[in-house]
């Protein structure tokens, strides 16, 4: 499938809220459309540094600010939108084939990915140019 911009959804989880703390939750299949191969974090930024900028073939990813702020710019070879993320109750989901970049992190800040794959180098796509071809 050729996804695009439209099928990128921010995904409210649930929130438990107490008095002692807040608690929320991922279950995969269920609050996320896919089953949990692997997840990575992304930590002690410094001020300024962009990660990402790539896309995958076959990972689905699902993207969590633990804490702090980041912006998560994708880009579908002809549309182009910036998601803040600073909730750690709010995710972003991503299918397959949709290029992105992670930047703008605030200090502190913790970025949980949640992907359907476990890593493999041969499904980046790393060249912007490689990419465009490839969604055409
Ligand atoms: P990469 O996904 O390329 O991060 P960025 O696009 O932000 O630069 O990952 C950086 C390095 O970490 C790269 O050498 C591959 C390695 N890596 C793994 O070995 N396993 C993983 O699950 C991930 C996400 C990265």
């Amino acid at each position: 499938m050729n996804f695009t911009l439209s099928d990128v959804k921010l995904i409210n989880l649930p929130k438990i809220e107490d008095p002692r703390g807040n608690l929320s939750i991922i279950e995969e299949e269920n609050h996320i459309p896919f089953k949990i191969e692997r997840t990575y974090w992304i930590y002690d930024v410094p001020g300024g540094q962009v990660r990402g900028g790539h896309a995958f073939k076959n990972q689905q990813e699902f993207i969590v600010a633990l804490s702090g702020s980041f912006d998560v710019v994708v880009d579908d070879g002809i549309n182009k939108y910036t998601y803040s993320l600073n909730r750690s109750y709010i995710g972003l989901y991503l299918p397959v084939g949709l290029w992105r970049q992670i930047q703008n992190f605030s200090t502190n800040s913790l970025a949980m990915i949640l992907s359907s794959t476990q890593f493999s180098g041969d499904d980046y796509i790393r060249e912007y140019d490689e990419f465009l071809k490839y969604k055409r």
